[in-house]
């Protein structure tokens, strides 16, 4: 069963039905393009796939890895940047408890590096992991992107000290490309274990492959269930093209007639903080494929109500070129009573026969008809709750809806050459020879 709706009553005031069904027939081609595989950028679109052709050999393979890291480590440190990160954080982070860190758990403790090159960052990590027993991932595509190559480099010389060689391999796994890149040589030559980053998936489309699978696995959710919601929504994102049956169809659609009409920021708004990861996937996943050839909307990411005392201003009365896509769960996982007090000094006793989810959702309400008044269209994907499944369905969706609207929008939504630019400069810069 699908369990993610996209709601678009609230653009109707902006873009009426004439303009979003005017896209029909580009979201017919661009789906066709996209499960023919005839579309700009064909060779990356392993991923359309990935769900329904992951079988149960890998899935176990990655669950027996994940459980003999949880038998050495402690700790788990997940190196990448990008695609070869985000998707991993954005589930986790939705599924964790918010204060893990802080708390005792079966499972080892899964923290980040390679996204960065802050050397207060590395230097805390170090220490940190002085004092830990740990094992890491080192995850990309290339095995030559710097950020995660230097975090890799200190890591490997920390963990050989550490652990003496022989074991320090046996606490890596490398997920990297199948023949190419330093990284793979670097795993062949010391024995570690390693993942395939297939050739046609590109990083931001990665989730439902080893870069994704392994750490959600090694947090102790769980990726059968992940997969299987994949599943349900690739079948039936798959199954239609029209606006008014698949969702894909109707969000990739519903955003470009809004991008014609000059709202070209979109805000995908949660108001939930275990999605804040989840809004850093999906910039990543539209920014990287639509922002080309002088096109695109900007994808930012707010997330409420702690925003709504920062950014609430300008989203409510500043530039008109915004329209937000926000992220609504029905039902939170935990409950909590709102406590009568005598004195009721803090005015909050009215809310006392309400849940905080009641409060939230007040919010969220609130919010939207004042964003609208603001002159601001209001999409809504909301989904069930968070958990394995939902996510599975909201990942695979967003991609593919991604997909539909890069081609609608003329674009090639499987390349990033705008990335290279910075690096040159940086290569030469730091004296990189050859550059
Ligand atoms: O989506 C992408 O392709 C990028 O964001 C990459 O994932 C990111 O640049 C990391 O690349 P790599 O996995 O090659 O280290």
């Amino acid at each position: 069963m699908i369990n993610i709706k996209v709601n678009t009553e609230a653009v109707k005031s902006f873009v009426d039905d004439n303009q979003i069904y005017a896209f029909q027939k580009k979201i017919d081609l661009a789906h066709q393009q996209l499960i023919e595989k005839t579309g700009a950028g064909n060779d990356f679109l392993g991923w359309v796939d990935l769900p329904s052709s992951i079988d149960d050999e890998i899935l176990n393979d990655i669950l027996k890895t994940a459980n003999s890291i949880t038998q050495m480590a402690e700790v788990y440190v997940v190196i990448g940047i990008g695609g070869s990160y985000l998707g991993a954080r954005a589930v986790i982070e939705a599924l964790q408890n918010h204060f893990s860190l802080m708390l005792p758990g079966k499972f080892p403790k899964i923290i980040y590096a390679g996204q960065n090159i802050s050397e207060d960052y590395l230097s805390e990590l170090m220490d940190l992991l002085d004092k830990k027993d740990y094992a890491v991932s080192v995850i990309s595509k290339s095995g030559t992107t710097t950020e995660p190559a230097l975090a890799f480099r200190l890591i490997k010389n920390h963990l050989e000290k550490k652990y003496g060689k022989a074991n320090a391999a046996s606490r890596i796994i490398a997920i990297t490309d199948e023949k190419k890149g330093a990284l793979k040589t670097l795993a062949d030559s010391e024995g570690y274990k390693t993942y395939v980053v297939p050739d046609d998936v590109g990083g931001r489309y990665s989730v439902f492959t080893p870069v994704g699978l392994l750490p959600i696995a090694v947090a102790g959710f769980d990726i059968k269930k992940f997969v299987d919601g994949a599943k349900e929504m690739e079948a039936v994102l798959k199954s239609n093209t029209q606006i008014g049956k698949n969702p894909a169809s109707l969000y990739a659609a519903t955003r470009n007639a809004l991008y014609q009409q000059g709202k070209s920021t979109e805000i995908l708004v949660n108001y939930e903080p275990r999605l804040f990861y989840l809004t850093e996937w999906w910039k990543q996943l539209y920014g990287e494929s639509e922002g080309k050839e002088g096109k695109g909307i900007f994808p930012a990411g707010v997330s409420n109500t702690t925003d709504l005392h920062s950014m609430g201003q300008f989203i409510q009365e500043g530039t008109r070129n915004i329209f937000e896509t926000v992220l609504s769960v029905e039902n939170s996982h935990k409950k909590l009573e709102i406590p009568e007090d005598a004195d009721d000094l803090d005015g909050l006793n009215y809310l006392v026969s309400k849940s905080i989810t009641e409060v939230n959702q007040g919010a969220e309400e609130a919010t939207r008809q004042a964003h609208i008044d603001g002159g601001v269209p209001n999409l809504r994907i909301s989904l069930s709750k968070i958990n394995e499944e939902n996510l599975g369905q909201l990942l695979y969706f967003f991609e593919f809806a991604c997909g539909l609207s890069g081609y609608t929008l003329g674009v090639n939504p499987f390349d990033q050459p705008g990335v290279e630019a910075y690096k040159k400069n940086m290569f030469k810069i730091l004296g990189k020879p050859g550059f």
